[in-house]
Order: C-alpha cells, then structure tokens, then sequence
C-alpha cells in the first residue's frame, strides 16, 4: 500500500510519517513537500535510506507535479499535512496561505479526482472555529459548532474544510476532516509557542508572553493525533469531520511555568508583550465523536509528554540551532524586537 504524505518535512506530518512507517514498514510512504521555511529536510534523516520511503521536493500547488505523481504513484491514502501554519505570519502576509492552504487543497482534491483514491485526509484545526470566552469553561468546540474564523491562517483551513465537503457532495470524493488542537513535541519549530519557550529559557532569553499571558490552549501530544489520523483513515466515515483533542487545558502562563520550572530556570525570564491581533481567548475540543465511532483516546498525559518533548529539544540542540541562527533571527527581531 502506498500512502502520500503532503508536508511531511514539517512537525506533525514528519511525526506521521515515523509512526506509519514504525507500525507499517511494509507500506510505501510518499513526502510530497516544498521545504518552505519550515520543512526541513534533516527532519526525514532517520527515514530517508529507507526503501519504503521516498521524498519528493515539490509544491502542492503545482498540478503538472502533482499529478505526475500520482499517476506514477497512484497513492490509496493521501493525508494532506501541507500548509502555511502559524498565525502571526497570516497576520503580516496572508497570501500565501490562501494559495497553499486554499488553492493546494484543491490542486489535490483534483488528482484524487482525477486517478482515484481509497481516502484522502485533509489535516485541519480547531481555529476554525474561533475561540470560546474564558468565563465559560462548560462550552467546547464540537463538529456542528459554526465556523467562525479571527486570522488568515484559520480562514484559509475552514475554506480547504467547505472544499473538501463539497468533493464529497459532488464527485463522492472519499474525503474525511480531522481538526485536532494544539499539538506539541519533537521536531515542531522554534517559532511555535512551546519550542520558543523552551529554546529562550535554554538560552537564558526572555520569554515573550503575549498579553496578560491567560490565554488558554488544549493541548495534544502529537503522536496521540497521528494516531487518531491512522483511525479516521481506516474506520471513519467518508464525508465526516472529527475532533481531535485531550481535554487538555492550559493557561499560556502556565505552560510557561511549568518550563521554566522543568528547565530550572527562573520566572524572571518571562516578558509580557504586547498582544497578538485578534488573539483567541480560548480552544476546547469536545472528543466525544472520535472516541465514540473510533475508540479514540489520548495516551500521552501534559506533564510526561511536555518531559519527553523538554528531552528532545535538550538532545537535538544542532536541529533547532541550526534554525535559529539563520533567517529566522530576522523574523524573530521582527516578530518580537521592541514590542
Ligand atoms: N501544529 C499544530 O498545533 C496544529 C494543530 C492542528 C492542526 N494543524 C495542521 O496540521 C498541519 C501540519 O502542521 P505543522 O504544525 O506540522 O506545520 P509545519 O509548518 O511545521 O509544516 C508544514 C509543512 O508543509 C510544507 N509546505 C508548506 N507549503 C507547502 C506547499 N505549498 N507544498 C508542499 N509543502 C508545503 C512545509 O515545507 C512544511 O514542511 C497543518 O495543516 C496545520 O494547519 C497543526
């Protein structure tokens, strides 16, 4: 069985891409990625001799490669990790990630039209559906919840969402939805919340905190969402959207809190700035759908899996060094320099 992977250089698409080939060294996986800014191709070296996988450079919104690619490859699962991710850049340049996210799905969409698939997986976020207020800890997001965006970012995931469905609707597309919460573990970018945390208090930097820090989060182990994505490609319903997430729940200071106190680092480190337009007060995934239909449960608890996370990034300095002292220097400066 050969299965494709769209953005498999980055966090939770290289993170899937070890789990399959771990539990099915007998499958082909595919990475199909462009190795923008954050897709890193040293990310893969544990994988890259192996004869089950095989990398291919390539934009997902270029259809010629695209369907050279599965029609040489006819893939029976994609499972679509490509996409501009991080809010603050759709705040500063939102094109991009209408024409990744957006326009990328639907060059996809189309070769699974095109050549046929047994199911194509579209990777999205609980930002799609805005945020909750603080003061209502009894509500959670559940899969009718309307849609309700506040970035670029999140816009253009509820957009690739409604285009996947309407596949469904119209051409039988054997398409599912995941939206899963904040993830977190090996191999993310340092400019996601948790590695920057741990990445300046390594380097004895301030912490930058956006606003009064009280923003909450639900956070998942990522291996519980590749997980989750393996049950939903082989025993979800076609056309169906699924949750993803742990009741998970922590205050952005508190995260930083407990870093700071797992690293023995001290709390004078932490640096309100100020805040994130349209920043959303907080996410809560209501998992009951998966659970129910696919027996689906988080394994990881926050504090083993925020250890092994804190290890990694302890163990892999020339990864994440290696990133943070070339271009992203800039961006950093830009991002959080004077503010
Ligand atoms: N990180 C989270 O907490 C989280 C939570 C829920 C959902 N998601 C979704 O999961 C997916 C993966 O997120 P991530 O955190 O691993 O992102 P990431 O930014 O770490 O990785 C994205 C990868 O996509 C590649 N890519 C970008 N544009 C491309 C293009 N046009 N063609 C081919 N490849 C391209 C990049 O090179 C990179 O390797 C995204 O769709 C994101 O919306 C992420």
């Amino acid at each position: 069985m050969t299965i494709l992977v769209t953005g498999g250089a980055g966090f939770i698409g290289s993170n899937f891409i070890f789990y399959w080939l771990d539990k099915h060294p007998e499958d082909k996986v595919i990475c199909l990625d462009k190795l923008t800014y954050a897709g890193n191709l040293s990310t893969l070296r544990p994988v890259m001799d192996s004869p089950s996988f095989k990398f291919v450079k390539g934009d997902i919104c270029d259809k010629k490669l695209v369907f050279e690619l599965f029609k040489n490859e006819r893939p029976e699962y994609v499972v679509n990790f490509a996409a501009e991710s991080h809010v603050d850049r759709s705040i500063t340049g939102p094109e991009v990630f209408l024409q990744t996210n957006y326009m990328g799905t639907a060059t996809l969409l189309e070769a699974c039209r095109e050549f046929g698939v047994g199911r194509y997986h579209q990777v999205s976020t609980d930002e799609v559906y805005g945020d909750l207020p603080l003061d209502r800890p009894d509500l959670f997001f559940t899969e009718d919840s309307p849609l309700h965006t506040s970035s670029p970012y999140s816009a253009s995931k509820a957009a690739a969402d409604l285009l996947v469905q309407s596949y469904v609707r119209t051409f039988g597309a054997p398409a599912t939805i995941s939206r899963c919460s904040n993830n977190y573990g090996p191999y993310q970018f340092p400019e996601k919340f948790i590695p920057l945390m741990v990445i300046n208090a390594l380097n004895d930097e301030p912490l930058p905190v956006y606003g009064d820090g009280l923003n909450v989060r639900d956070w998942l182990f990522v291996e519980d969402h590749c997980r989750a994505i393996e049950l939903i490609l082989r025993g979800g319903r076609v056309g169906e959207i699924y949750n993803i997430g742990g009741h998970n729940e922590w205050r952005n200071i508190d995260v930083v809190r407990l870093v700071l106190q797992e690293l023995n680092r001290p709390e004078s480190l932490v640096q309100y700035v100020s805040d994130r337009k349209g920043h959303d007060r907080r996410y809560a995934i209501d998992p009951e759908k998966i659970r129910d239909e696919l027996g689906w449960l988080p394994q990881t608890g926050f504090e083993g899996g925020l250890k092994r996370t804190l290890r990694w990034y302890l163990d892999n300095r020339p990864w994440w060094r290696d990133i943070v002292s070339g271009e992203y220097r800039e961006y950093y400066q830009k991002m959080y320099g004077g503010r």
